[in-house]
């Protein structure tokens, strides 16, 4: 079996693990990614079968039409005054901490966004997500305005470098949906430090102006739902 298909079914077991959760009524943050793309289709089936009224607040475009097009209404996140429950993926989990890395799919911002406006967060992966440490596998997101970009960039490297421009599709800078670009930083791999304190981090990037904010999530998950490439779930819960 390929790597992708093996992934593929930790996703969709976490993913459906994940919207066992869902009850009638709720209003849900919806997240961005493949892991997420299984998310919605385990909640449209549930729609359609149980008849649930829930709303949801899409953290992306891909999101937003996605869900469209399975038939699940969507809300304006000014519209409501909290969430009952937001699932998004990772890009990696910090086993204990439940810290995060999110935004190789460049929605980092509206993703923090809805998580903060949730009363629960759960996030959904494949074991291969799932790190002792963040920062040894997965380089760091930051969004950044692009005004004088170069310059900001420079002073995240004082914090982890080298911030590397993330290129769209066809070459060009990736343009977020928020009209911003996306730098990221760090030289993951087997002689790349861990990141000593994701929070102190998280902090030292918001501290620096130009950037929008980082893809350092290091504050509000309930729970990691991890499945495995036999489809079976376990629950990762926060222990510091
Ligand atoms: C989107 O910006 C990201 O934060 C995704 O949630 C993350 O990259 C996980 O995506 P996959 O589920 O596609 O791995």
């Amino acid at each position: 079996m390929t790597e992708t298909r093996t992934a593929d079914i930790g996703k969709r077991a976490a993913a459906e693990a994940a919207v066992s959760l869902v009850r009638d009524g709720m209003m849900l943050g919806l997240g961005t990614g493949s892991t997420v793309a299984f998310v919605l289709e385990a909640l449209a089936r549930r729609i359609r079968a149980e008849g649930l009224t829930v709303a949801g607040v899409p953290t992306s475009e891909q999101t937003a039409s996605r869900a469209t097009a399975l038939g699940i209404g969507l809300i304006d996140l000014a519209s409501v005054a909290e969430l009952d429950l937001a699932i998004d993926g990772a890009d990696e989990v910090e086993e204990g901490s439940l810290c995060l890395i999110k935004g190789h799919g460049g929605a980092l911002l509206r993703e923090k966004i809805v998580a903060t406006a949730a009363r629960r967060f759960v996030v959904v992966v494949d074991e291969s997500k799932v790190v002792a440490r963040l920062g040894t596998r997965m380089s760091i997101p930051v969004e950044v305005v692009r005004f004088a970009h170069a310059a900001t960039a420079r002073r995240l490297e004082r914090l982890a470098a080298p911030a590397v421009l993330r290129p769209g599709p066809d070459g060009a800078p990736f343009i977020t949906d928020n009209g911003n670009l996306i730098y990221d930083l760090g030289s993951p791999g087997k002689s790349a430090e861990p990141i000593a304190d994701p929070r102190a981090l998280e902090c030292d990037f918001n501290a620096i102006v130009g950037v929008v904010e980082s893809g350092l999530f290091t504050h509000g998950v309930e729970r990691a739902i991890v499945g495995d490439a036999r489809g079976a779930v376990r629950t990762l819960t926060r222990q510091a």
